[in-house]
């Protein structure tokens, strides 16, 4: 992969960042409800989507844009720029201060390129296939821990309330070993696992914009990413399981026991 299209994404991803803080700090902008009471988006996450298509498009004009507040199709489908331009609008609209901009870019269903920025802390990550993952410049790693009990895990709540059920019971097995947080921004949840701060994450149902650019950068930081069956991870399935490898087989042994009513 040529250098310039990483670079493209780091400016485009800087460039998101800033529209989101400038409306961050000044609490001014208008929102939406999509589906459920917490699925919003603002006309912010519109700003920051064009902001950044211009980039990606300006530089790389055949390469077709998926982005979740806006797609630029092109005549090549076989590798596209997957684009959130704010994970985690809920935190957002409530002055939460943990949400990112996340940028993936996958040739042949394959990650090569991931960016992930959060614009509060201005902390960048990005990795690109085979040669690492990065945090603010330094190389970063996956948690090197090894027991699930005392570990900091994190899950998320899908939109669609016909699965709730079933991540209702994996957090009831999870939370006899021990305690859970949902923090709100998949792709920023993704990047605090490759940076080993989050020792396991597992969510159903999201978007290939919000896995595009975090499993790599989990991947790269050395963490094992699946779905939550333990299946191949798949961009457009939307379930992800990512964590060090002996913390992956151990969380994965305890979702499935519940998916099997073991
Ligand atoms: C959401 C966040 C959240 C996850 C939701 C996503 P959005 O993205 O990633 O952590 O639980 O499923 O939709 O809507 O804020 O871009
Ligand atoms: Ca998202
Ligand atoms: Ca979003």
């Amino acid at each position: 992969m040529s250098s310039s299209i990483l670079e493209a994404m780091i400016v485009a991803s800087l460039t998101g960042g800033s529209i989101l803080r400038k409306y961050f700090e000044k609490e001014n902008f208008s929102v939406i409800q999509k589906s459920v009471s917490y699925d919003l988006v603002t006309n912010i996450d519109k700003e920051s989507q064009e902001g950044i298509n211009a980039i990606l498009t300006q530089r790389f004009p055949d390469i077709p844009v998926i982005g979740e507040e806006g797609s630029i199709q092109t005549g090549r489908q076989t590798r596209a720029f997957y684009v959130d331009p704010l994970d985690g609008t809920f935190n957002f609209v409530h002055h939460y201060p943990f949400f990112s901009v996340s940028l993936g870019y996958w040739e042949e269903n394959e990650p090569v390129a991931g960016v992930v920025f959060d614009p509060i802390r201005r902390d960048l990550f990005f990795a690109q296939k085979g040669e690492g993952a990065f945090f603010n410049g330094e190389r970063i790693y996956a948690s090197d821990r090894t027991s699930l009990e005392g570990s900091y895990l994190v899950t998320g709540f899908p939109y669609k309330e016909g699965k709730h059920p079933r991540i209702e019971k994996e957090i009831r097995a999870v939370m006899k070993l021990t305690d859970l947080r949902v923090l709100g921004s998949a792709a920023l949840e993704l990047c605090y696992v490759a940076k080993g701060i989050i020792d396991g994450y597992w969510e159903y149902d999201l978007s290939s914009w919000d896995l595009a650019g975090g499993v790599l950068i989990a991947q790269e930081a050395g963490a094992v990413v699946t779905n939550p069956s333990g299946v191949d991870f798949n961009l457009f399935e939307g379930d992800v399981l990512a964590a060090p490898p002996v913390i992956h087989q151990k969380l994965l042994e305890v979702i499935k026991s519940e998916q099997l009513g073991i």
